[in-house]
């Protein structure tokens, strides 16, 4: 097991009705901007909600943040913020808010002088940021008890991430009855993502850190079991609770303590998103399968356990290897996310030497546990992909 020092700051207050507790965690003096996507937290509840435990504190809205959030948008939210003399940020929605809103929490108190862009990146330290909280509506990214947040501009074709210590969320609302809404489309990108945050950081080499496999294992396993019942009955308060604490636990760092992580599939899908406007989650449903196949060899002890422990598979290392990555393609399948660019009319042979090009510029050329996998890897991933 190696070495690792965790600490996570964000309070999390889970279950119905926690939307009240903003209340006490936002000071009643406070400048408040209440960031959002378009539209949804008006019928889920969570706007009214949220409204009600900010009564008699200043608040400034603003919408319009996009599914990967946009760089262009975003500073439109800061110079916003900045003109009101903004002090507290308070997200209410997915990933895409919740990381936009991590990056306008940094850039409304970043020095004039720097270009804020160089925040994405992680190009320019950031002296300070202003306190944040997430009211979570789609659980998926884990973003909203996590230092991660991922931008995008479109008129470049960069998406991109930084992470910083200073962007944890002080506070995060995990209330299951605010997902009851999303559509399936979004609840299965939920599963797929929570799935391969802790594949990403599990499924690389045996290193003896046996209690984090085995959260990784239980997490797995939950998904697998509730995935397809979110999927099948939206109102089923237990099966959304068990959702959202699973994809907040896949990525609030617990996982990867101990261990060697890949993160190659998450590397290869930003790319594809940046180049086709796919989903977070439908561009690693398009990878992750066919990642695994080309590093079978290096991965297959811990293929195995993952194929023994997560879907009783019986047999030889190798064949259990093999078998495992065939039950991974015929779950994503099942909670109606393709694993083929075919399915969204993408040419795999095209695509294949844009990520890897993309890879390049964005200097990401040494991915994946030991640093092993090349651009040119990663056009051999995407070209299995067709
Ligand atoms: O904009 P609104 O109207 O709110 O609609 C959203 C959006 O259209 C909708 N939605 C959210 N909650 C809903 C709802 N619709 C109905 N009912 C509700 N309760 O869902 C749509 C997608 O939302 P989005 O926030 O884009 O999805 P997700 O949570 O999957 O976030 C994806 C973004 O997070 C990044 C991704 O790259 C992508 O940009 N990630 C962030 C990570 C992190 N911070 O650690 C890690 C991840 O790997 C990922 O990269
Ligand atoms: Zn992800």
């Amino acid at each position: 097991m190696d070495n690792f020092s965790f600490h996570n700051p964000t309070r999390i207050h889970f279950g119905r009705g926690q939307c009240a507790q903003i209340a006490r965690e936002i000071p009643t003096g406070a400048r408040v901007l209440l960031s959002y996507g378009g539209g949804s937290i008006r019928h889920n509840g969570a706007y009214d909600q949220v409204m009600a435990a900010l009564a008699g504190r200043h608040v400034v809205e603003f919408s319009g943040i996009e599914p990967n959030p946009e760089f262009e948008t975003l500073m439109r939210a800061v110079e916003l913020g900045r003109a009101e003399r903004i002090d507290w940020v308070l997200a209410i929605g997915g990933g895409s808010v919740i990381d936009g809103s991590k990056f306008i929490a940094a850039a409304i108190v970043l020095d004039p002088a720097i270009d804020p862009w160089l925040i994405v990146g992680n190009r320019t330290p950031l002296a300070t940021a202003l306190p944040l909280g997430g009211v979570l509506t789609l659980p998926a990214t884990g973003s909203e008890s996590n230092f991660a947040a991922v931008v995008t501009r479109r008129a470049t074709q960069d998406k991109l991430s930084f992470k910083n210590p200073l962007v944890f969320p002080r506070f995060a609302v995990l209330d299951p009855t605010l997902t009851m809404t999303l559509p399936p489309r979004q609840i299965s990108n939920g599963v797929i993502d929570a799935f391969v945050h802790t594949v990403e950081q599990y499924l690389t080499v045996p290193n003896e850190a046996r209690v984090q496999d085995r959260l990784a294992e239980g997490i797995l396993q939950t998904l697998l079991e509730i995935g397809p019942r979110t999927l099948a009955q939206p109102d089923d308060y237990e099966a959304r609770a068990n959702m959202m604490w699973a994809a907040n636990q896949a990525l609030f760092g617990l996982v990867a303590l101990g261990q060697v992580q890949d993160w190659a599939t998450h590397a290869i899908g930003h790319e594809l998103t940046a180049l086709y406007g796919l989903d977070h989650a439908q561009t690693l449903a398009v990878t992750l399968p066919w990642l695994l196949a080309y590093r079978k060899a290096d991965k297959e002890a811990k293929l195995a356990q993952y194929g023994r422990r997560l879907w009783q598979l019986p047999g030889a290392d190798a064949a259990v290897a093999d078998a495992a990555i065939g039950r991974t393609v015929a779950f994503f399948e099942a909670m109606g996310v393709p694993t083929r660019l075919s399915s969204y009319g993408i040419d795999a042979g095209e695509a294949a030497t844009a990520v890897a090009e993309q890879l390049r510029r964005h200097g990401r050329t040494r991915l994946g546990e030991g640093g092993l996998l090349t651009p040119e890897d990663c056009t051999a991933i995407v070209h299995a992909a067709a």
